[in-house]
């Protein structure tokens, strides 16, 4: 098993081929639904990974910031842009939410939307803190858009087992290990209750859809 970062530092040379006709399908649901509800603004791309998404966001009307905390990922996504596009700013410092406080941010700007695509917050397992850093950096208006992995226990039942729907209808996180060329990660498989709960304080929960055809929901929060 290796950390997080670790792995995405890997696997980075390979990700964007990796990427099919169906993962296309779900990036263009949660785009336009992010763009829907957010059609300018300051938005941070939180876990942009290699950038695929930023060819949506950047030509429109928003302020990007983009955080990567692969460093192998982070200069694929820089690679696949013209340099020095004043409405993009690739986050160096500062990256881990978890040393965030009021007086220590990555940027001054407050954000109007934040874009968690394809399985970032699988990769975090403590939802309380994400939440609680995250309510630190957003407008009063800003919506959280979320790719998750849907774990509606019918849908468990359909792509784990009985024990992993149980689990997760007890409201309990299941951690699942994700194989690529020999390495290990840990994905966490968070209860559609534990988001509301952890995200409870600062955010209201709007959505949770399943995204058809495919193993995600889209997960839509509004700052309270
Ligand atoms: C499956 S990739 C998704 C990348 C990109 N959002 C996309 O749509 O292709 C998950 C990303 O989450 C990032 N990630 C993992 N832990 C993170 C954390 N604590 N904060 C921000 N990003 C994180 C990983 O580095 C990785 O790039």
């Amino acid at each position: 098993m290796i950390p997080t970062t670790s792995y995405y530092d890997i696997i980075a040379k390979d990700y964007n081929s990796h990427m099919t006709i169906s993962d296309n399908n779900i990036r263009n649901y949660t785009i336009k639904s992010f763009k829907d509800n957010i059609p300018n603004g300051n938005i941070l791309d939180f876990g942009g990974g290699t950038g695929l998404d930023l060819p949506f966001l950047v030509p429109d009307k928003y302020k990007v910031q983009f955080l990567e905390p692969s460093l192998n990922m982070r200069a694929i996504a820089k690679n696949s842009l013209p340099e020095n596009i004043s409405t993009l700013s690739f986050l160096e410092e500062n990256i881990d939410f978890h040393n965030w406080s009021e007086t220590n941010l990555p940027f001054k700007e407050k954000m109007n939307g934040i874009l968690a695509n394809f399985a970032v917050l699988n990769c975090i397992p403590d939802l309380d803190c994400l939440f609680e850093k995250l309510s630190l950096i957003c407008a009063g208006n800003c919506y959280i858009h979320a790719t998750i992995l849907d774990t509606h226990p019918i849908k468990m039942l359909k792509t784990h087992s009985m024990k992993a729907a149980l689990k997760i209808l007890l409201n309990k996180k299941l951690i699942r290990l994700n194989k690529f060329n020999g390495i290990i990660q840990e994905v966490y498989l968070h209860p559609i209750q534990k988001y509301k709960s952890a995200a409870n304080e600062y955010f209201n929960l709007i959505s949770y859809s399943p995204i058809p055809s495919s193993e995600f929901a889209l997960l839509i929060l509004l700052k309270k």
